[in-house]
């Protein structure tokens, strides 16, 4: 080996191979991170890292018992074996403490991005005008949700449950629930809550009720197919709610700011008593975000390629406003662009 290497110095020069060397180090970041996510992608999807997260996996029965394809299977461990996320024993594989890693805390980026794939599969397509969004694709709006929740597990659905516990509220309707991870948490965390989901996304509720028939917290947990603009007289479970809770779920009309305000007017009017606990983004600083590249950067970008816009927290304070709102509490995180208001 050390013979080749003196060999391609003597030919191409010390430094112009040192260089060559540290410019495909600097690819490779790119290259792999694409190649690694969607195998990482496939894995999630079929169920084999939840599995390795309890143990190792016999390759041949787990292909066996899920019908997946072996040798794709074995390409895709043989790579992320070579890229240290997988490690392969005999005929078993495992996940190591970097593998790990990714399926813990950023799990929820890797699912999300895959919610917004089509955009980036789509991306030529838009460019040259030929493929447009809503016409011709969508995000998964399923994992949206799965994602979602994933990530707001981590900050935002703590300081909403907390919101919700300060109010004492009993009855909580959830607007765009999604995978119901909030309200989940609410009816895990107190015996005495009892929580009702509605989402527009038909698809998205088929999900939530595979998930109900494992647990559904003694019945205290329901959802319903509902777009929140027609709530009047739309819920199938009429119940006295003294919590309305929506995270990240206005964002997605700030193209018709108006309509937000109105279906804020509304909830106000059918559901009097009730204390309202929204979550959403709130822009961040550009110049703040040149500094400190977050997630935030690939997260306006699934927005922007979506038609979904991003919106300061002044302006979600005017929004609430026109609505004839008060902020009773008001918490915004500029570190990851979100805010939390509690509203009556
Ligand atoms: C970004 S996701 C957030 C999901 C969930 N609230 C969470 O915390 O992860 C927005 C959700 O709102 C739902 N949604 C969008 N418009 C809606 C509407 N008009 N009525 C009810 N749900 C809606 C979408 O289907 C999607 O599940």
């Amino acid at each position: 080996m050390l013979r080749q290497i003196l060999k391609v110095i003597k030919l191409l020069g010390l430094k112009r191979a040192a260089r060559m060397k540290r410019h495909h180090a600097e690819g490779l970041v790119y290259v792999r991170g694409y190649a690694a996510t969607c195998c990482w992608w496939a894995l999630l999807r079929c169920g084999l890292l939840d599995e390795l997260a309890k143990g190792a996996v016999a390759v041949k029965e787990f292909v066996g018992r899920k019908g997946l394809d072996l040798k794709t299977l074995e390409s895709m461990v043989e790579y992320l074996d070579g890229i240290g996320l997988l490690v392969r024993r005999g005929g078993q594989v495992e996940i190591t403490k970097q593998g790990r890693v990714l399926i813990a805390e950023p799990r929820g980026m890797f699912e999300l991005l895959w919610a917004y794939e089509p955009c980036f599969t789509n991306l030529g397509g838009m460019l040259d005008g030929s493929k447009k969004y809503g016409r011709d694709f969508t995000r998964d709006v399923t994992w949206v949700g799965i994602g979602s929740a994933s990530l707001c597990e981590q900050l935002p659905y703590p300081v909403m449950r907390r919101m919700v516990r300060d109010h004492e509220a009993k009855m909580v309707l959830d607007l765009g629930c999604g995978d119901m991870g909030l309200i989940a948490g609410l009816c895990r965390e107190d015996g005495e809550v009892r929580a009702h989901g509605i989402d527009v996304s038909e698809a998205m509720i088929e999900f939530c009720r595979g998930k109900l028939k494992n647990e559904d917290y003694g019945g205290r947990l329901t959802v319903e197919c509902c777009d929140m603009f027609e709530i009047e007289g739309a819920l199938d479970t009429p119940m006295p709610v003294d919590c309305i809770t929506a995270c990240d779920t206005f964002h997605e009309y700030l193209q018709e700011p108006d309509r937000i305000v109105e279906v804020l007017r509304k909830l106000r009017e059918v559901f009097p008593e009730a204390i309202l606990v929204i979550g959403e983004f709130c822009l961040q600083d550009a110049d703040w975000l040149r500094k400190h590249p977050t997630a935030s950067l690939e997260h306006h970008l699934f927005h922007q390629l979506s038609n979904q816009e991003i919106t300061s927290a002044g302006c979600w304070r005017e929004i609430f406003g026109q609505a004839g709102l008060t902020i009773v509490e008001e918490q915004v995180y500029d570190l990851i662009g979100h805010g939390y208001f509690a509203l009556r």
